[in-house]
């Protein structure tokens, strides 16, 4: 079986970062053996530019047969006042609608050599491994009734809250599949002290447990005392599966733990394909930084670990995924940096292609 990805650099700084990515999937090509069956096409105003739709029918259907799927950013002001229907982010939300990508992972990781750019001490974030799972395709921002209406002489502002079994179950499998190339630990987070959505998601968490994977560690926490966790003493945690809602904020909350938005990967998972891996998506947390852009300035750390995420979520290779990020964190220890990760510190920042340089020595030096 061939491992195929379909690289979308996208716009701004997402060709510069993915140039980064594609030295390593070539490295890891060569000295590695991972032969990936790699093609390349155009997402979001690239795409509009040639195809004048942010993503051709040709680009997704390719999506949908490859292992994975890795996209730089998209958007730039030159696309700023195109119609609604085929601005940039439509593309990527194509995606992630027809994938049907229903659980989003932002990992927080905290690098040694980075620990000190936290707003939290040193040791609560230093070393730290965690990942958050949250249900992406439904919950409050999709439930109906909704609207704003008229009752009583005054406007009302209308949500709801809705989640069906399915939708709880295929999400906590995701969280538990992930755990077991992990920790082997999740702990699910909800509102079943005051909400019902959150009673029937305790109920279908535990119960997908018990009935497939009793072998993994889970607890529930109330989602407001797990927001305060994750400030306090967030390497209790391995994998959190939360709502789409709680999922929001908390995986914010995470994010900032560990400083910059050039170092955050992420990956969106949908159901298992025929060959039992899941539909995914990688992509960095950042967007194409247009005031960066085309200046060599941007980290491509957040795109190379996207890939990491790939090595471990699609293609079974978690040694070479912790191989890339042991070589990231060594090069971070060694003092290299782009403009981003100087913050007070002094010294003169290495280009983007400096820092791909740096991590494809130390990915030489683990052989
Ligand atoms: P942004 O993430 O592009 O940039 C925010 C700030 O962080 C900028 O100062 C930028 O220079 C810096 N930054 C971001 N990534 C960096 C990196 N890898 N290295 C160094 N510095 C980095 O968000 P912004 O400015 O709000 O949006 C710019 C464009 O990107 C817009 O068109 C927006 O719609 C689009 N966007 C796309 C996303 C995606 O493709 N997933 C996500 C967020 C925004
Ligand atoms: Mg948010």
């Amino acid at each position: 079986m061939t491992d195929t990805l379909l690289i979308l650099p996208g716009d701004g700084i997402g060709p510069e970062v993915m140039a980064e990515v594609s030295r390593i999937i070539d490295w890891f090509g060569d000295k590695r053996g991972l032969k990936f069956d790699v093609s390349e096409d155009l997402v979001g105003g690239a795409a509009y530019d040639v195809h004048g739709v942010p993503l051709a029918d040709a680009t997704m259907a390719k999506a949908q047969e490859v292992d994975a799927v890795l996209l730089g950013a998209v958007g730039g002001p030159k696309y700023d006042n195109l119609d609604f229907s085929v601005k940039p982010e439509r593309g990527l939300l194509r995606l992630r609608k027809e994938m049907d990508l229903f659980a989003n992972l932002r990992p927080a990781q905290c690098f040694d050599a980075l620990a000190d750019f936290s707003s939290l001490k040193r040791d609560v974030v230093a070393g730290l491994d965690i990942m958050i799972v949250r249900e992406l395709t439904s919950g409050i921002y999709f439930g109906e009734p909704r609207g704003i209406i008229e009752e009583n002489g005054e406007r009302v502002g209308i949500n709801t809250q809705r989640y069906t079994e399915s939708e709880i179950d295929r999400v906590a499998r995701s969280a538990f599949e992930l755990a077991r190339k992990r920790g082997n630990k999740v702990c699910s987070m909800e509102k079943a002290n005051v909400m019902e959505s959150g009673i029937l998601w305790r109920e279908v968490v535990q119960r997908v447990h018990d009935a497939d994977y009793p072998d993994v560690e889970l607890s529930h926490m109330y989602a407001d005392a797990g927001g305060m966790q994750l400030c306090r003493w967030p390497k209790q945690f391995d994998v959190i599966v939360t709502d789409n809602l709680f999922g929001d904020l908390l995986s914010d909350v995470a994010a900032m733990l560990t400083g910059s938005l050039g170092m955050l990967p992420s990956a969106s998972l949908g159901a298992p394909m025929a060959n039992g891996r899941p539909k995914a998506l990688y992509e960095p947390v950042h967007g194409s930084a247009p005031d960066i852009a085309g200046q060599g300035k941007a980290n491509p750390i957040a795109c190379i670990l996207s890939f990491a995420m790939a090595l471990r979520y699609s293609f079974d290779q978690g040694d070479e995924a912790t191989r890339l990020e042991k070589a990231v964190e060594k090069v971070l220890a060694d003092g290299v940096r782009t403009a981003d990760l100087m913050q007070a510190e002094g010294g003169t920042p290495v280009t983007t292609a400096g820092m791909g340089d740096a991590i494809l020595a130390a990915l030489e030096a683990s052989l």
